[in-house]
C-alpha cells in the first residue's frame, strides 16, 4: 500500500436520497483524512450504498461483493462497507454470506461510518444497524454542510427522512423509519450557504415532502413555508422537490408554488394506480377523482406546469378493468413524463404476502407496454408543444453522446440538447435562453439564443504554462 492518505470510493444504487447520502458520507470521510480514489480498483475503502425498493438489489450487491472478495485477497488493506437500505434490512445476513465485509452500517447511523471503519481495522468486521432513527442524528446539520457535491451549481437537500405512511407494497417505512424533519432554520441556512458557494438550483428531498415539519410543530406541516423561505434566498433561482404525496397536497403548497418565483413549474405526483379498488388495496389514502381534482387545482394555479408521476403495473389482484382505469386516469392527467414500475414483492411488506393474487408475467408485460406507449405519446405531445418557444436552460455540459452537443434542463425539468457554443459564458452552471427547434419523447433540441446569466460559482481558470 502507498504511504499517502487512504483513498475511498462510494458506489451508489437507487434513488436521489441515496445519492445525497453518499455525498454526505464522502464529506465525512474527507473530514476523517481520506481522499477520493480514481475508482474502486485502487481505493483503500470501498462503500456500496445499497437500495432495496425494487428487484435485483441483492443480486447486484452480492455480485459486487464477489468482485471485492477477489480484490481484498490481492490488497489486504482494502476495507469494504455495505451501507444503505439493503444493509438496514439484511443486517447480519450480509456478514454471514460475505464475511469479508468489514462494516455493515444501516440507514439510521450512516454518519458513524468513519468511526466504524477505525473499529473494524482493529477489531475485525462490525455490523452496526439500529432499529430506529435517532432524531438528533437525523436532524444534525453537519453532514449536509460538509457534503461533497458532484457539481457546483445544483444541490440536493434532504428536508425529511423516513415515511409515516404504510403503502402496502413499499419497504421504505421499514428501512428508513418514521418521518423526521430537519428544522426550517437549518434548511434556510444551508440554502444560504449553498447559494454563497454558487448553487443556483436546489432539489428538496423527502419521502413525503408535503408533511414536512409535522413532527416539528406537532400541528400542521410547514412545507409551504419552507418553499417560500428557500425561495427568498438570494441566488437560489430554481427550487424543485420530490416527492409530494397526493393525499397531502394542500392548497397552501399549491399557492406557495404559484407565488414563489424560484419554485420551478414542475410537480411529481405519484399516482401508482388509477383504479380506486387498487388504491384502497395499496393504502394510498385517495381516490382517482380526488387525485385529478388536485392536478386540476395545481394546473389552474401554476402557469405552465409540467406534471410527472410514478405508476406501478401488476399490483396483486390487478384486473383488466383496474388497468383500464389506470390508462384512463393517466390519459386524463396528461403527464409530461412518468416512471413506470412492474410490481416487485418486497419481503416484509403486506403486498408480498398476496402470492395467490400475483398477476402472471406475460399479462403484466403486456400492460406495461400499453401504458408506456400511452405515456410516451403524451410526453411527445408535451415536448412538441415546446417547439418554437424560448426556454431557460441551466447548462450542465457536454451531453453523454457527443462532445459537441451540450445539455441542460428547462425550468419544467425537460432535458434539452443544443450545439456547443463558442461563447465562453456558456459554461456549466450558466443560465441560457434556448430556442426549441425539435422534440423527442425524452428530450428537446434547440440552439442558444442568449446568455441569461453566467455561472455564479467560481471557475478556476487554468494558467497556461509555456
Ligand atoms: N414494486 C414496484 N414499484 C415500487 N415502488 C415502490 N415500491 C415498489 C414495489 N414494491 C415505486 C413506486 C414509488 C417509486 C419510488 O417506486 O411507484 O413511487
Ligand atoms: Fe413508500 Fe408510500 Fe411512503 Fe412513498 S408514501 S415512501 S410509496 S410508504
Amino acid at each position: 500500500m502507498s504511504n499517502g492518505p487512504r483513498t475511498f470510493h462510494i458506489r451508489t444504487f437507487g434513488c436521489q436520497m441515496n445519492e445525497h447520502d453518499s455525498e454526505r458520507l464522502a464529506g465525512l470521510l474527507l473530514a476523517d483524512g481520506l481522499v477520493p480514489a480514481e475508482g474502486d480498483a485502487t481505493a483503500d475503502v470501498v462503500v456500496l450504498n445499497t437500495c432495496t425498493i425494487r428487484e435485483n438489489a441483492d443480486l447486484k450487491l452480492y455480485s459486487a461483493l464477489g468482485h471485492l472478495k477477489a480484490a481484498k485477497a490481492a490488497r489486504p488493506g482494502l476495507q469494504v462497507v455495505v451501507a444503505g437500505c439493503l444493509a438496514q434490512r439484511e443486517r447480519g445476513a450480509i456478514a454471514d454470506r460475505a464475511p469479508w465485509v468489514d462494516v455493515v452500517v444501516g440507514t439510521h447511523n450512516l454518519t458513524a461510518t468513519p468511526g466504524l471503519l477505525a473499529r473494524a481495522a482493529t477489531e475485525g468486521p462490525v455490523v452496526a444497524v439500529l432499529d430506529a432513527p435517532d432524531p438528533e442524528v437525523a436532524r444534525d446539520a453537519t453532514p449536509a454542510l460538509s457534503a461533497v457535491r458532484d457539481v457546483p451549481y445544483a444541490a440536493w437537500m434532504t428536508i425529511q427522512t423516513g415515511c409515516d405512511n404504510s403503502c402496502s407494497y413499499c419497504i421504505v417505512p421499514d428501512v428508513r423509519g418514521g418521518e423526521i424533519s430537519r428544522p426550517l432554520t437549518d434548511l434556510v441556512a444551508e440554502a444560504e450557504l449553498l447559494a454563497s458557494r454558487g448553487v443556483t438550483e436546489v432539489t428538496l428531498l423527502g419521502q413525503n415532502v408535503n408533511s414536512y415539519g409535522r413532527d416539528l410543530t406537532g400541528r400542521g406541516p410547514l412545507f409551504a413555508e419552507l418553499l417560500r423561505a428557500v425561495g427568498s434566498v438570494e441566488g437560489i433561482e430554481r427550487i424543485r422537490f420530490t416527492s409530494p404525496h397526493p393525499k397531502d397536497l394542500r392548497p397552501e403548497t399549491i399557492a406557495a408554488m404559484a407565488e414563489t418565483s424560484a419554485v420551478c413549474p414542475q410537480l411529481h405526483l405519484p399516482l401508482q394506480s388509477g383504479s380506486d379498488r387498487m388504491l384502497t388495496a395499496m393504502r394510498r389514502g385517495y381516490r382517482a377523482e380526488r387525485y385529478l381534482e388536485r392536478v386540476a387545482a395545481a394546473r389552474a394555479a401554476i402557469e405552465d406546469l409540467a406534471l410527472t408521476t410514478d405508476i406501478i403495473v401488476g399490483y396483486p389482484g390487478e384486473t383488466d378493468e383496474d388497468f383500464e382505469a389506470t390508462l384512463e386516469v393517466a390519459a386524463a392527467a396528461d403527464y409530461d413524463s412518468a416512471f413506470t414500475f412492474i410490481f416487485s414483492p418486497r419481503a416484509g411488506t403486506r403486498a408480498a404476502t398476496l402470492t395467490d393474487q400475483f398477476v402472471p408475467d406475460e399479462i403484466v408485460r403486456e400492460r406495461f407496454a400499453r401504458l408506456k406507449d400511452l405515456l410516451d405519446r403524451s410526453a411527445l405531445a408535451h415536448h412538441a408543444a415546446r417547439v418554437g418557444r424560448r426556454e431557460e436552460v441551466l447548462v450542465e455540459g457536454p451531453s453523454k453522446r457527443a462532445v459537441d452537443v451540450w445539455s441542460g434542463y428547462t425550468r419544467q425539468g425537460k432535458l434539452t440538447h443544443f450545439p456547443a457554443s463558442s461563447d465562453v459564458r456558456v459554461r456549466p452552471g450558466a443560465l441560457v435562453a434556448v430556442d426549441i427547434e425539435q422534440a423527442a419523447p425524452h428530450f428537446l433540441r434547440g440552439s442558444v439564443a442568449e446568455v441569461v446569466r453566467a455561472p455564479r460559482h467560481r471557475v478556476r481558470i487554468p494558467l497556461s504554462v509555456s
